[in-house]
Order: C-alpha cells, then sequence, then structure tokens
C-alpha cells in the first residue's frame, strides 16, 4: 500500500492491528494478570517513536488498525506542516471512543471549518483576558495557592518525613480554577458536587484513552457489550450528561445580562443574543456550550497539574536550582509579598526554570491527533484525505539541530548574556498554528503563580533514602511524572 500510494515509510503493521499491536497486546497482557510493570518504568514509547524517525526519516508512517497514521518528527518538518500546511492538517480525526464523549463538538476535537472557527474565536477571545478583564482568574489561583500551602504543611506532619504525594493537592488547585472559569465558583476539595464532575471527567479520559475501551476505535462494535469496561463507559457518558445539563439549567435560571459571572454565563449571553439579531442558523446553541464545557474541564486540568509535578520533581532532584530560583524571588518579592502575575518580568530565572522543565517533559506529547482534510504533498510524499497526523512535539524539544545538548536540564539556555529571557520559535509545548492549545494565557499563570508561591514559601526535597521516581514519566494522552512523595520545610 505504502510503494503504491507514495505514502511514507514506516515499519511493517500486524494483521488486524496495526504498528500497535506491537505494545498494545504485551500492556493488556501486563495489566490482566496484574503484573505492575517494571518494564514499562523503563520504556519511553516517546524515545521509540523519535528513534524510528532515524530509520524512516523525519516524516514515517504507521497503521493503527487499519488507519493511516503519519508521524512527524523534528522542529523543521513539525514546523512546516502546522504553519506553512496549517490549513490542510488542522482538521482532527473521526475517532469512535472520542466520538462517544464529544460527538465532534465543542472546540478540542471538533472538525476543522467555520462552526469550530467562530466557537473558538468566541472562548479564546474571553480567555485572552484571564489576568486582566472581566474573567480574571488571578485571585481564585491565591486562593486555591494559600489552601494547598496550609493543607500541604499539614500532611507533611502528619507524614512523620515519609512525604506528601503533591498531585491530589495540585490537582484539586488546578480543577478548582476551571470551576471558576465555567461554574463561577470554588468548592472546597470534599464537596460533592466538585467531586462528582472532577471524578467524572478524569474517569472517562481514562477509559476512552487507557483502558481496554480504545479496542472500540477498531472494533466499533464493542462499544454496546453490557459489562466491564464497556459498561462503565456508557455509564460515565450518562451521568457526565445529567450534571452538565443541570449545570447549564442553573445559569440559565439566575442569569443576568448585565453581569455575566463565568464563561457560561457569557456564552448564555451570546446564544439570546444572535437569538436577538435573527440569526436562525447561529452554531451558539445549549447543546454547543455542553461540549465546550466538558472540553475546558478535559483540556485544562491534566495538563496544567502534570506541568506543575514535573516543575516540583525537578526541584527536587536538582537543589542548586532550586536555590537559584529562591534567591530570585526573595530578591523580588521578599518574603511576605504574594506573587502577581505582573512579576513575571522580573522573575526571569524563574520563568527559564519553568520553561526549561516544559521543554525536557513536553506534558502533551504529541499534541492532539491532527487529521488532513484532504490529500497532500508534503515534503516529497502523499498525505492521503482522512491520514492520522501526528505532531511528535517531544521530539522538537529534543532535536539537537535546535537545541545545545538536548537531553540535559539547564535553564538558562533561555536567557541571554545579560539574563534577559530569550523567545525560542522551537519552544512549543502548546503547540503552533491553528490548532495551538486555546489555554495557553491561563495555563503560563497558573505554572508561574503556583512554582512562585509555593518555592516562595517551601523548602522542597524527597524523604530520606527514597529513590527518584524515573523522569522519563507515564505515557497516556498527557505526559504525566510517576508518583512521588516530597517533605517540606518553612523557608521562614
Ligand atoms: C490544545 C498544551 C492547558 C485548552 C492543546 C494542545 C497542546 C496543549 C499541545 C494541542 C495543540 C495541537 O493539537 O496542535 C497544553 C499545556 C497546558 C495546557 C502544556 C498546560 C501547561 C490548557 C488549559 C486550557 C486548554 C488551561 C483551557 C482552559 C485547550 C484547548 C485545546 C488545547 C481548548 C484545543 C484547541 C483546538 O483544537 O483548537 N493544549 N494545554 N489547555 N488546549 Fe491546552
Amino acid at each position: 500500500r505504502r510503494e503504491f500510494a507514495n505514502i511514507p515509510p514506516g515499519p511493517k503493521p500486524w494483521p488486524v492491528v496495526g504498528n500497535f499491536g506491537g505494545f498494545l497486546v504485551p500492556a493488556f497482557i501486563r495489566r490482566r494478570f496484574g503484573q505492575q510493570s517494571e518494564d514499562s518504568r523503563d520504556k519511553n514509547p516517546l524515545v521509540s517513536l523519535t528513534e524510528l524517525a532515524n530509520v524512516y526519516g523525519n516524516v514515517y508512517s504507521l497503521f493503527v488498525g487499519s488507519q493511516l497514521v503519519v508521524v512527524l518528527n523534528g522542529y523543521e518538518v513539525v514546523r512546516d506542516a502546522l504553519s506553512n500546511h496549517r490549513k490542510v492538517f488542522s482538521d482532527r480525526p473521526d475517532v469512535p471512543t472520542i466520538n462517544i464523549m464529544t460527538k465532534r463538538k465543542g472546540i478540542v476535537f471538533a472538525p476543522y471549518g467555520p462552526v469550530w472557527t467562530v466557537q473558538r474565536t468566541f472562548c479564546h477571545t474571553k480567555l485572552r483576558n484571564v489576568g486582566l478583564g472581566k474573567l480574571s482568574l488571578e485571585p481564585c489561583i491565591q486562593q486555591g495557592l494559600a489552601i494547598i500551602k496550609t493543607e500541604l504543611l499539614r500532611l507533611n506532619e502528619e507524614s512523620g518525613g515519609s512525604g506528601v504525594d503533591l498531585a491530589p493537592l495540585i490537582s484539586n488547585s488546578v480543577s478548582n480554577v476551571i470551576c471558576s472559569l465555567i461554574l463561577g465558583q470554588r468548592f472546597h476539595h470534599e464537596d460533592h458536587e466538585f467531586r462528582t464532575i472532577v471524578d467524572l471527567m478524569a474517569r472517562g479520559l481514562e477509559i476512552c484513552v487507557s483502558s481496554p475501551a480504545v479496542l472500540i476505535n477498531i472494533f466499533p462494535q464493542l462499544y454496546h457489550l453490557p459489562y466491564g469496561v464497556f459498561k462503565e463507559l456508557r455509564q460515565v457518558e450518562r451521568d457526565i450528561t445529567v450534571f452538565l445539563k443541570r449545570i447549564i439549567a442553573m445559569h440559565q435560571e439566575t442569569l443576568d445580562p448585565e453581569k455575566p459571572r463565568d464563561l457560561t454565563d457569557m456564552y448564555l449571553i451570546e446564544i439570546l443574543s444572535q437569538e436577538a439579531d435573527g440569526k436562525k442558523d447561529s452554531s451558539f446553541t445549549e447543546d454547543y456550550l455542553f461540549y465546550i464545557i466538558g472540553d475546558l474541564f478535559i483540556a485544562g486540568t491534566d495538563t496544567t497539574a502534570n506541568s506543575v509535578l514535573w516543575i516540583l520533581l525537578y526541584m527536587v532532584l536538582h537543589p542548586d536550582i532550586q536555590d537559584k530560583v529562591q534567591t530570585e524571588i526573595d530578591e523580588v518579592l521578599g518574603p511576605h509579598r504574594a506573587p502577581s502575575y505582573t512579576d513575571k518580568g522580573s522573575l526571569r530565572f524563574t520563568e527559564a526554570t519553568i520553561m526549561e522543565v516544559q521543554r525536557l517533559t513536553t506534558v502533551v506529547p504529541l499534541a492532539i491527533p491532527h487529521m488532513a482534510s484532504a490529500t497532500a504533498e508534503f515534503r516529497g510524499y502523499t498525505i492521503p484525505k482522512g491520514t492520522v497526523v501526528l505532531p511528535n512535539l517531544w521530539s522538537v524539544h529534543r532535536d539537537p539541530t535546535v537545541w545545545d545538548d538536548p537531553d540535559s536540564f539547564n535553564p538558562t539556555r533561555f536567557l541571554d548574556s545579560e539574563g534577559k529571557l530569550l523567545r525560542k520559535e522551537c519552544f512549543i509545548p502548546f503547540g503552533i498554528g491553528h490548532r495551538k492549545c486555546m489555554g495557553e494565557q491561563l495555563a503560563k499563570m497558573e505554572l508561574f503563580l503556583t512554582v512562585t508561591s509555593l518555592l516562595q514559601a517551601f523548602k522542597f526535597r524527597l524523604p530520606e533514602g527514597t529513590p527518584p521516581p524515573p523522569l522519563h514519566g507515564r505515557f497516556g494522552l498527557t505526559l504525566a511524572p510517576f508518583p512521588y512523595t516530597v517533605c517540606v520545610s518553612l523557608r521562614r
């Protein structure tokens, strides 16, 4: 098939399951028979995917079942595809498990076209002023940080030196930021409503991307099986629907068009305004809002939480860099003034450190799958319409043609000789092109405020005698660090 169609070269696929048979089947067997995979701690599929480029070139192909997938590697190729050929490579594939949750509406998995454009433009415009405008989320982030600090101290004392797992604290805080954005309020981390939405979204995503339910993508009939994870998937889908519909109904009942409380209110006002203008075929509908709310939860929580967890992990593994960041924070903020996003320009080493961890870890390593919306000629190959295109952002961040010593941790690579921040085009943790992350500004604000605030207050270290977790992380839709615990001590 490859030779006839001039599609990019690649390894020979297995029958039926394609190239992913090689790791899907052993992973499933390990899980089924309960062997907690020691070897999965040593193997990083991103290294394997990137190494395939040494054999087949920076544009190569794989098959998932019978679906052709083209993997783009290295800065030059990824930039060429997503910038110069962005019109043809900005669509999203039709993935059965994802369609169950999104129905191809909302923003993240919506097809590239006029509806996606107006919906994204509306939400992006509202999100852009999260730092200052009507939707300012800085106070909400600060409030979450105050809670994390108190809880962290308490748990640290209770742990008697064995350390605290930061993941639930950070995850609650980040989820609460999305709740403030969409629901106009923060919740206590044990609040029933809060737990319901956070747990449902996380479980839905987990089932769709890393459970045997992914087999639905090859055998769609499995969706209807009356047991196991397939049954659970249908239940989670129903529960999310009930929950989100109730949220929208509550907003409608209490809506004051003069005083929007959150993004949901702003969207409902837009629906009313388009109705008043007589726009009968407007895409601004309650139905669409439903999927946008789901999207923001999924796209805005795990990504940010894992980025914070990675940064704090690198800080315990590199105490010298932690010291330097803290010295800078002390010089700029002193011991008591809480950081504000406007301090970003003055805390350059801190910012460079955040960027360097983001580079090395690339939390959304393969972006979100793209799709060719038409047959395209790209770098000497034919990419047929409907091909899934994976921009390997992880490979861009390890590309030796654009980074010196790419595997080393060196925040100063983002600073010039006068200590000013360097903007590097090859640094793309949020992607590039039309499908670039819509929450980039919010995410940057959360990372900056969380990291500066926690490092201003605490010294972080690994518990005595605890080996560091492997640094390549756990690969799902996002790249998460392996679980770890930390001990903290108050800096004052
Ligand atoms: C898409 C990264 C946080 C909303 C993406 C993509 C990446 C990314 C790589 C895919 C780009 C592509 O497909 O080419 C990140 C990282 C984050 C983060 C690293 C945190 C550090 C957020 C937050 C929100 C958000 C906080 C929302 C509040 C979205 C949306 C899309 C997206 C809606 C889909 C855009 C589209 O398809 O048009 N993000 N993201 N992200 N992100 Fe983020």
